[in-house]
C-alpha cells in the first residue's frame, strides 16, 4: 500500500513542486493549507501535472482542535512535510508576534500529535539563512549557527531547536531538517510555479516581472560587496530538484535506512552566481534587455552564501541536476504562462 504523507502548505511555491514529485513517485498525498499565501487553483495545476487529485482541507496548522479533528478524519498518516511557515523577512520585522505565533505553534502543534496518530517522521523546511554571514564558503552543516537577524530567521532556528528537543525527549518521531539555499524557477510544464503576492521582494519574480513590463525597474541591491563583480553570491536552486530531495527525504526517514532520528541536510547547487550573473543567464535565455540600475545595499543581506551539498549527495543520494539557464527558461516559462492566463 502506498505511504500517506501531509503536506502543510502544499499549495505554495515549494509544497506544491513537491506534492507533484510525492505523487510521481507514488505517495499518496494529502494537502492543507490556509491559502493565506497561496490559491486553491494549484490544485487544479497539480492535477494537470500528474493526473492526481490530492485530498485537500482548508486549515491552519495554528488551530490544534481543527488540526486533531484532521488527524482523526485521515487516519494512517506515515509522515508529514511541514512547508506551511510566514516567509517574508521584511514583514516579519514588522509584525514578529504574528510571525513567532504562526511558525511557533503550527511546529508545535504537529509534533504534539505526531506521537497520538502514530506519524513517524516529519521533514522540516529550514533554511541558510540559519547560517548567516558565512566565514567561508561552502559552507556545510557542521557550520556555526550565527544569531538570527529577523524574527522569520528566528523562527526556523527555534523550530530546529524545538524538533531537536522533542526528539531527545524520547519522543517516537524521527526528523529530517532541510536547509534550503535559493529556489527560484518553475515545474517546466509551467502549470504551476511562483506566485508572489503584492511586489516581490525576492530576486527572481522581481525579474520575470520586470521583463514582463509588470514592474519598470529591477534594484540591484549593491555592486560594492567583496565579490568579483560586486554585487551578491547566491546559490540559486531549481525547485524541482529541491522538491526531488524532499521525496528522497521522506523515504529515507521512513524506511529506517539511518538510525539517526534526527538529520540535518543543505540543500544547494554548491554553485555561487552573483546577482549581476544571473540577470545576464536571465537575458540571454529570454532574449530580452532586462531595466535595472544599481542602488544602495539592501539592510540585512548576506554578501554571499553557497552550499556545500556534499551530505545530501552522499547520504540521502540526491544532486541538484538543472542548470541555471533550464532554471530561468521555467521561471520565464511560468511568467509567460501567468499572462497567458490574464493572472499578471
Ligand atoms: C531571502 C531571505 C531568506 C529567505 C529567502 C526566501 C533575507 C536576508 N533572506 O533570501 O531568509 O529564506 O529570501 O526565498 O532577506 N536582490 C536584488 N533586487 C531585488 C531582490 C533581491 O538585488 O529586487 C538581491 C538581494 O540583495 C540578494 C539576492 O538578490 O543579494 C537574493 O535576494 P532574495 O531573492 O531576496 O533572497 P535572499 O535575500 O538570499
Amino acid at each position: 500500500m502506498s505511504k500517506k504523507i501531509l503536506v502543510t502548505g502544499g499549495t505554495g511555491y515549494i509544497g506544491s513542486h513537491t506534492v507533484v514529485e510525492l505523487q510521481q513517485a507514488g505517495y499518496e498525498v494529502i494537502i492543507i493549507d490556509n491559502l493565506s499565501n497561496s490559491n486553491v487553483d494549484v490544485i487544479e495545476g497539480i492535477v494537470k501535472i500528474t493526473g492526481i487529485l490530492p485530498v485537500f482541507e482548508k486549515l491552519d496548522c495554528v488551530d490544534f482542535p481543527s488540526m486533531k479533528s484532521f488527524f482523526e478524519k485521515y487516519p494512517g498518516i506515515d509522515g508529514i512535510i511541514h512547508f506551511a511557515a510566514s516567509k517574508a523577512v521584511g514583514e516579519s520585522v514588522q509584525k514578529p508576534l504574528m510571525y513567532y505565533r504562526n511558525n511557533l505553534v503550527s511546529l508545535l502543534n504537529l509534533l504534539e500529535l505526531m506521537p497520538q496518530f502514530n506519524v513517524r517522521g516529519i521533514v522540516f523546511s529550514s533554511t541558510c539563512t540559519v547560517y548567516g554571514e558565512p566565514d567561508n564558503n561552502p559552507i556545510d552543516e557542521n557550520a556555526p549557527i550565527k544569531p538570527a537577524e529577523s524574527p522569520y530567521g528566528n523562527t526556523k532556528q527555534i523550530n530546529e531547536e524545538i524538533i531537536r528537543d522533542f526528539i531527545h525527549s524520547g519522543a517516537p518521531v524521527k526528523s529530517i531538517i532541510l536547509r534550503y539555499f535559493n529556489p527560484i524557477g518553475a515545474h517546466p510544464s509551467a502549470e504551476i510555479g511562483e506566485l508572489p503576492i503584492g511586489v516581490p521582494q525576492n530576486l527572481v519574480p522581481y525579474i520575470t516581472q520586470t521583463g514582463m513590463g509588470i514592474r519598470e525597474q529591477l534594484s540591484v541591491f549593491g555592486n560594492d560587496y567583496n565579490t568579483p563583480d560586486g554585487s551578491c553570491i547566491r546559490d540559486f536552486i531549481n525547485v524541482v530538484d529541491l522538491a526531488r530531495a524532499h521525496v528522497t527525504a521522506v523515504e529515507r526517514m521512513l524506511t529506517d535506512k539511518s538510525d539517526e532520528k534526527v538529520e540535518i541536510f543543505n540543500l544547494g547547487t554548491g554553485r555561487g552566481v552573483s546577482v549581476l550573473e544571473l540577470i545576464d543567464v536571465f537575458e540571454k535565455v529570454s532574449g530580452k534587455k532586462l531595466n535595472y540600475k544599481i542602488v544602495g545595499r539592501r539592510e540585512g543581506d548576506i554578501e554571499q552564501i553557497w552550499a556545500n551539498p556534499g551530505r545530501a549527495n552522499n547520504v540521502l543520494g540526491w544532486t541538484a541536476k538543472e542548470s541555471i539557464e533550464d532554471t530561468m527558461v521555467s521561471a520565464w516559462k511560468w511568467q509567460q504562462r501567468l499572462r497567458e492566463r490574464g493572472v499578471m
